[in-house]
């Protein structure tokens, strides 16, 4: 595995730098989702892709940017989803946006998953590494260094949910509300990457990407966004389950572009999902 991570390093190198070019377009394509591709999803897609395809370990990947699964070796024992990009429409307003990574061992399912990492492209350029704990590294001088290792503690004082909240329910309305309560603060960028970040290197709090009337699945993916979190939020000491207090790493995606709403954080707040969503 040590070569996918160096592959993850890689990638995440030549990324970074191609967010740094002043260009911002959008591709001719929408991805299966229905999100407009920008020239660089596609190309960051494209980096990772061309770095997997060297390393024979990798049988097949899935990107969150490809409508299908792509065979790379035949013999290869692992299996990757990845979002070689999210959030990057806010790249045009200069705000931080990440790449995500799942490494499965035969098939994608939460309890194959033995892996996972992320990659934040903010004012620097980290990388977190979930295995048995989970590792911060920082890039510098071009190369990433290890800076500790990441723990939640029981309880935070952060708040982020997304979605539409006038498509919110009311059950979920109160959750937020009660949290805010107890004085916990506002914190929702509007990417995944780096409102997970912020919440696990303060040490706690809840994010949440509810069901909402609009999305009855909520938005985020099973396999590109949400089971890679979820390992990591576990592997730190949290918590990460969908509206049904199910695991996440439990829940089967149906597909995969399927979606979960999700709820990750430190056990306090996670555990506050069964008062309010039964
Ligand atoms: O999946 C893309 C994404 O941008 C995530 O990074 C982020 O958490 C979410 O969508 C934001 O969605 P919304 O604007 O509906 O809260």
């Amino acid at each position: 595995m040590e070569k996918i991570f160096k592959a993850i390093e890689k990638s995440a190198k030549e990324i970074a730098k191609i967010i740094d070019r002043d260009t911002f377009s959008y591709s001719n394509g929408d991805n299966i989702s229905g999100d407009h591709q920008l020239e660089l999803d596609v190309e960051s897609d494209q980096i990772i892709e061309d770095n997997f395809r060297e390393i024979e370990s990798i049988k097949a990947i899935s990107s969150e940017e490809k409508d299908e699964l792509l065979q790379l070796h035949e013999s290869g024992e692992f299996l990757i989803s990845y979002d070689p990009l999210d959030g990057s429409s806010l790249v045009d307003v200069n705000l931080s946006v990440g790449s995500i990574f799942g490494i499965y061992k035969d098939e994608f399912r939460g309890s194959n998953l033995v892996a996972s990492a992320y990659v934040v492209y903010g004012p620097r350029v980290e990388l977190v590494v979930a295995t048995n704990d989970v590792k911060l590294y920082r890039l510098a001088n071009g190369e990433f260094h290890f800076v500790k290792t990441l723990l939640l503690n029981e309880k935070g004082k952060l708040n982020a949910t997304g979605g539409t909240q006038q498509k919110w329910h009311s059950h979920h309305k109160e959750m937020v509300e009660s949290l805010f309560q107890e004085g916990y603060r506002l914190r929702y960028s509007g990417g995944m990457v780096p409102d997970l970040h912020q919440i696990l290197l303060k040490g706690g709090g809840l994010f949440s990407y509810p069901s909402t009337t609009d999305k009855p699945k909520g938005k985020l993916r099973l396999l590109f966004e949400v089971m890679p979190f979820a390992l990591i939020y576990e592997k730190a000491g949290g918590l990460a389950l969908d509206e049904k207090s199910k695991r996440l790493l439990e829940v089967e995606p149906e597909s995969l572009h399927d979606t979960s709403s999700c709820f990750f954080g430190s056990k306090y707040e996670v555990s506050l999902l069964k008062k309010y969503y039964g």
